[in-house]
């Protein structure tokens, strides 16, 4: 297997300060090896191990021949979901289209369901009116009861009806449910919508590789084989399969050097990146080691540092706050979104009034590239420990390979913290309490 990607892990700036010995590195194989061998703590949520050989190219396949058959023309979708049914193919959608929407050939892919903002709904409706959208409406819900989705849900099923024929409706919306049950489901079975499956043994924020990701994403028009390839060679490393090149050691010591930071007494990480596209990345992997981690009182809180716009509000207590955290800095080789390649150089001005004269013919990426390089020194001698992750390129083959090796790595340090890392049950809380609040019939 050629490998499509080059994925690094630095800890030069964080081992001074907290090591990552051979003795933690053990035990974060030991936590590895029951993860693969399902023996650990929620092992029964781990169906995404190995999923886009098992079941994903062929799901991929089978969407693309259902897109072929299409029957209805779109020029939007959206896509309804929250948490895990939404953050990946939102994360993967904005890297690829960048922070001002699609000018490479894709198409707008749009989210909802995601928050009970009316105004969002309302705003969404008149852009929708205002720009007569013809849409393909993604109603993506595993347990099919969540609130969010299901309001923008209804919402949106009563616009499409008023829009176009009961029959029309029924092509221009696709469920992305459970398998066997689910409110969901039942409305798919009534109205005749197209469903794709949610696996039952995958947890929302584990499920990018599946219908969830991969519905919205291929009807954006990205190329989300290269996405699955990338994410397969990770797990065939992992499984040893195909004498595909190993990401063990990345997984391994970022898993370590998290657990190391949480046992040296620190209790947050902040993850700094720098480019406005990669926001809901981070998001993604905020809500994956936050759900996956947040128990029992234990795990770093995730937080974010976009650069180097925080660098002008958080950047101060990064610098000189309390020392409970570490940061770690997500960069790439090449961050250009691919099909759009130009350059911005500062141009000369024939004058040094903004004092800017000596950045003429730079090109502004350079600029970032030392000012994040600066950060981290910074941060670093501030004392705060600084891991970097890199990647040789902001390409579907990369993004899908980091999101693999974090879906396998954040496990893992959850099973050195003593936690099942794959349940949520403090998500359902403020559900509780919602519903008393609203007046919901005990059912
Ligand atoms: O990661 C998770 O499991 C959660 O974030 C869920 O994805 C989220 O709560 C949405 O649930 P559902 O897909 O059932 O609507």
């Amino acid at each position: 297997m050629t490998q499509s990607h080059k994925i690094t892990l630095n800890l030069e700036d964080f081992a001074p300060q907290i090591p990552v010995g051979s003795a933690i590195l053990e035990e974060a194989k030991t936590a590895l090896h029951s993860l693969k061998n399902r023996t650990c703590k929620g092992s029964e949520w781990t169906g995404w191990l190995d999923w886009p050989h098992k079941f994903g190219m062929s799901l991929n396949a089978e969407i693309k021949h259902w897109m072929q058959n299409l029957s209805v023309s779109y020029d939007t979708i959206i896509a309804i979901g929250i948490g895990g049914s939404y953050l990946g193919a939102k994360a993967v959608y904005d890297l690829m289209v960048g922070p001002f929407g699609p000018t490479n050939g894709l198409k707008n892919l749009y989210f909802a369901g995601q928050n009970m903002s009316e105004s969002a709904l309302s705003e969404l409706i008149e852009n929708l009116n205002h720009l007569q959208r013809k849409p393909l409406i993604v109603a993506i819900s595993k347990t099919g009861t969540t609130t969010e989705p299901g309001v923008a849900f209804r919402v949106l099923r009563e616009w499409c009806e008023s829009k176009f024929c009961k029959a029309e409706c029924a092509q221009r919306i696709i469920a992305i449910t459970d398998p066997k049950k689910g409110a969901l489901r039942q409305l798919a079975l009534q109205n005749g919508y197209k469903t794709f499956e949610v696996p039952s043994d995958v947890g929302g924020r584990y499920s990018v590789f599946t219908a969830v990701g991969q519905v919205p994403l291929m009807l954006a028009g990205l190329d989300v084989k290269s996405f699955l390839d990338g994410a397969d060679q990770v797990f065939a490393g992992l499984m040893g399969r195909d004498s595909a090149p190993s990401l063990d050691p990345f997984i391994l010591q970022y898993a370590a050097a998290r657990t190391a930071a949480w046992r040296a007494g620190k209790r947050m990480e902040v993850v700094t990146y720098p480019e406005p596209k990669m926001r809901n990345f981070v998001e993604w992997f905020k809500q994956l080691y936050g759900e996956s981690d947040g128990k029992e009182h234990r795990g770093l809180f995730p937080g974010s540092l976009e650069c180097t716009m925080d660098l002008h509000s958080m950047g101060q207590y990064l610098q000189e706050g309390a020392r409970t955290m570490i940061e770690t800095f997500i960069v790439a080789d090449n961050p250009r979104t691919p099909g759009m390649s130009g350059r911005v150089k500062v141009p000369a001005m024939g004058n040094n009034l903004d004092e800017l004269q000596y950045l003429e013919g730079k090109g502004v990426d350079d600029i970032n590239h030392m000012a994040l390089l600066a950060t981290r020194k910074a941060h670093a001698s501030g004392l705060v420990p600084v891991i970097e992750m890199r990647l040789g390129a902001l390409d579907l083959p990369h993004i899908g390979a980091l999101m693999a090796a974090l879906q396998v790595s954040c496990p893992v340090g959850g099973i050195l913290l003593g936690i099942n890392p794959f349940d949520q049950p403090g998500v359902e809380a403020y559900k509780v309490k919602m519903f008393e609040l609203l007046g919901k019939p005990k059912s």
